[in-house]
């Protein structure tokens, strides 16, 4: 290329190319969420934007709009990513906007004018302090998220678009508070009963397996659903002034079968973590396969998913570990009945004194003998 008469030298460079601790928050957000990978790149890609500290002035660092059907993860991302940058996931201030309906529980967001009833009663939830507590040197800033925005009333939703506006807020002692570090994410189940409707329209009767042959044809219409729910609910002005917005998938069986693994690891983990005897436990495909009939209905997501395994797995396993049926080292194997119609709960005796030798428990039981049968 000729210019002036000198000649330049063009290299090219990866607009897509991620910086180490922008792919390391996507390795693991990826590892926590389950088929969201939209919703995955988004996060990660205003993270990186403001790694580069090219986000704009007096606006939040990025705003995200969450849509898409019941239980496919849309407040689960956020609380993923905190666990991630901040390792809790509690690490965010999150309004669940469906507790703020009348005026006087907007005071427990930014408090009462000073003389009013109630005011220094309790300090309201949106302080420079609270918001300002999760940062770290690494990464200063806070994720806020305003759970299911069209249920906020009037008074909130006002609050709401001054903060996305100008990154300010006024409490009710006129003090401000600047959300300028700050990344806001809102999630919707706008249109959540259309697209339950759809779901289960799309999987009827039909085995689960069946319902992944005409997956992108149902992702499309859920995000056309969900695209025009939210044209219809929210005004332009609002819509405007969000970064991106990204629709949710449907799980589909093979996701929530993943996700079943995720729930399994997290009660191994509260197993380790806990006062209790420290078993291990593994259940056969079988009693997986039970779980997810059990836990999985398709227009819920993944929400039941946990109702089931607390009922027909941690309930259970508690019984054997308060009862000492299960105890320090022991390798207990799950699976199903005869007729498909419960968990059943062994003793592997084999494993449980490699199990225990490899933990270093001192009273490990040495009998050999495989699956003893200690519960049913
Ligand atoms: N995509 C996903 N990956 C991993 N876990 C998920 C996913 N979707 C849902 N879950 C599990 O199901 C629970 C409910 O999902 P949630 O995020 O509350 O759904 P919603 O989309 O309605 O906000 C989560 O706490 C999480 O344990
Ligand atoms: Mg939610």
């Amino acid at each position: 290329m000729v210019n002036n008469g000198h000649k330049r030298t063009l290299i090219t460079l990866n607009p897509e190319a991620k910086s180490t601790q922008a792919e390391e928050f996507e390795r693991g957000l990826r590892e926590r969420v389950i088929g969201q990978d939209r919703a995955i790149r988004t996060l990660s890609s205003l993270y990186q934007v403001f790694q580069a500290g090219m986000t704009s002035l007096a606006r939040p660092l990025g705003t995200m709009l969450f849509l898409g059907p019941t239980g496919s993860g849309k407040t689960h991302v956020v609380e993923a990513a905190a666990e991630e940058l901040f390792a809790d996931r509690n690490s965010i201030i999150k309004i669940d906007c469906a507790e703020f309906q009348h005026s006087h529980e907007i005071a427990k967001l930014i408090g009462s004018p000073p003389g009013y009833l109630g005011h220094r009663e309790t300090p309201p939830l949106l302080t420079q302090e609270n918001l300002d507590r999760y940062r770290t040197e690494r990464d200063p800033f806070t994720f806020v998220l305003f759970d299911e925005i069209e249920k906020a009333s009037d008074a909130l939703w006002q609050l709401l678009l001054g903060v996305l506006d100008k990154a300010t807020l006024t409490l009710g002692d006129n003090r401000r508070v600047d959300f300028s570090q700050t990344m806001i994410c809102m999630t919707s189940n706008l249109g959540s009963k259309e697209m339950s409707e759809l779901i289960t329209g799309s999987i009827g009767f039909a085995p689960a397996r069946s319902a992944e042959l005409n997956g992108d044809d149902l992702d499309q219409k859920i995000y056309r659903t969900a695209s025009e729910a939210a044209r219809r609910k929210f005004s332009p002005e609002f819509m405007n002034r969000i970064d991106k917005v990204v629709v949710f998938r449907s799980l589909k069986h093979k996701e929530l079968r993943q996700i079943l693994d995720l729930e399994l690891s997290a009660v191994q983990r509260r197993i380790d973590e806990g006062s209790g005897e420290r078993f291990i436990f593994t259940l056969t495909d079988e009693a997986k396969e039970f779980l997810l009939n059990e836990g999985v209905e398709f227009r819920y997501g993944a929400r039941h998913l946990k109702r089931a395994i607390e009922r027909f797995l941690v309930y259970p396993l508690a019984s054997l570990s308060a009862t000492k049926q299960a105890r320090l080292g022991d390798v207990i194997v799950v699976n199903i009945d005869d007729q498909n119609q419960k968990l059943t709960f062994y003793r592997d005796e084999a494993e449980a004194s490699k199990a225990a030798a490899s933990m270093g428990a001192s009273h490990a039981r040495q009998q050999p003998g495989d699956h003893d049968r200690i519960a049913a």
